[in-house]
């Protein structure tokens, strides 16, 4: 019985060792137990050492067999104490001595053996009530190790961060065909900070232009939609001394600085350079095939009028809010 309990004892100790460890390292104790691989290993461990039971139970019983034989009262002695591994697992009780446990009822010839419980049974049964109380403790006492719920919000926070990284960095992958024209504030203002750093050399700080083109106009040598205007800022016009700024500008800023440039669209400059190119009229598939061709004949008449009266010289201030 002494035996008993100590075997108990130390498995306790073993459960709580193993425990102590997961107290500490959470996190990394779920994933673990959450790895396939480790339940594998463990798989092969258990299976093992029940190989090595098999083999050592074997050996032990053949060369039981080529042991000298022995007295009757040392058979009898050894009979009477079961030894090893298994006898301390079932505590079975010898087929001699079965008379001592036989409970004195008889149903129909059926008789009861007052056998102990099997050991194995019992410390199981024991570690499952210390379990019990270890782990309400780890869970839901000290909230040592967060419970399924909070390690599925936690994996939904990492997963929105990894898709924002993604999202950070897919900014930059667009190119003069999915660019799209930003009206994000903040982006904007990135634009004409990059416009002023590197633009206004060629294209004047108001965009009325220099060197380079007025970019105030409705009138585009390269085209005036934003994927136009990206691709020029992106790939350049060499030969006319507009520099590529793909080597120099990320994909996003190119798209911050040409979404930029066309809110100067109908603002005034100070010196405007003359129109270059064609004039671009945004395509607006829905609303065109609404309006009659009279209306649009109207609208360029009126295009028209304001163009010949910024040439005169006169300030087109209505135009600007
Ligand atoms: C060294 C002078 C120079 C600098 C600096 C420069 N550009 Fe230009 N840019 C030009 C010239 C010259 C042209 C006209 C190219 C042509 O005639 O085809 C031009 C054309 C353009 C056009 C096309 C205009 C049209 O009518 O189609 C855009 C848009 C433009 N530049 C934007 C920018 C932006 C944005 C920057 C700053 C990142 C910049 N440029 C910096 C000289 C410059």
């Amino acid at each position: 019985m002494n035996k008993t309990y100590k075997s108990a004892a130390a498995l306790l100790v073993l459960v709580l060792a193993v425990q102590m460890p997961a107290m500490a390292a959470g996190e990394w104790l779920m994933d673990t137990l959450n790895d396939a691989y480790f339940w594998l290993v463990m798989m092969g461990i258990v299976l093992l050492g029940v190989a090595l039971f098999a083999v050592n139970h074997a050996f032990n019983t053949i060369s039981k067999q080529f042991a000298k034989p022995k007295s009757a009262e040392e058979a009898a002695a050894e009979e009477v104490k079961p030894t090893g591994i298994l006898a301390a697992l079932t505590d079975a009780t010898p087929v001699e001595k079965e008379a001592d446990i036989l409970l004195d009822h008889d149903y129909d010839g059926i008789k009861e053996l007052d056998n102990n419980l099997p050991p194995w049974w019992k410390w199981g049964f024991y570690i499952s009530i210390v379990y019990a109380v270890v782990y309400l403790l780890i869970y839901h006492v000290f909230n040592i190790v967060p419970s399924s719920s909070e390690r599925w919000e936690n994996e939904m926070a990492s997963a929105q961060e990894q898709i924002d990284r993604y999202m950070a960095t897919a900014a930059n992958l667009i190119d003069e065909n999915s660019v799209t024209l930003l009206e994000d504030e903040g982006r904007l203002k990135n634009g004409k900070k990059i416009y002023d750093l590197n633009c206004v050399a060629c294209h004047a700080a108001d965009g009325g232009g220099l060197v380079g083109p007025n970019l105030t106009d409705e009138y585009w040598i390269h085209g005036g939609s934003i994927n136009s205007v990206f691709a020029v800022i992106k790939n350049g016009v060499i030969e006319k001394g507009m520099i590529p700024w793909k080597t120099q500008l990320s994909p996003a800023e190119m798209q911050d600085v040409a979404s930029y440039v066309l809110t100067l669209q109908g603002t005034t400059p100070a010196n405007p350079k003359a129109a270059e190119g064609e004039k671009y009229v945004p395509e607006a598939p829905e609303a065109a095939a609404d309006e009659d061709s009279t209306d649009v004949e109207n609208a360029e008449g009126e295009a028209s009028e304001e163009e010949s009266a910024s040439e005169e010289g006169t300030e087109v201030a209505l135009v600007t809010p």
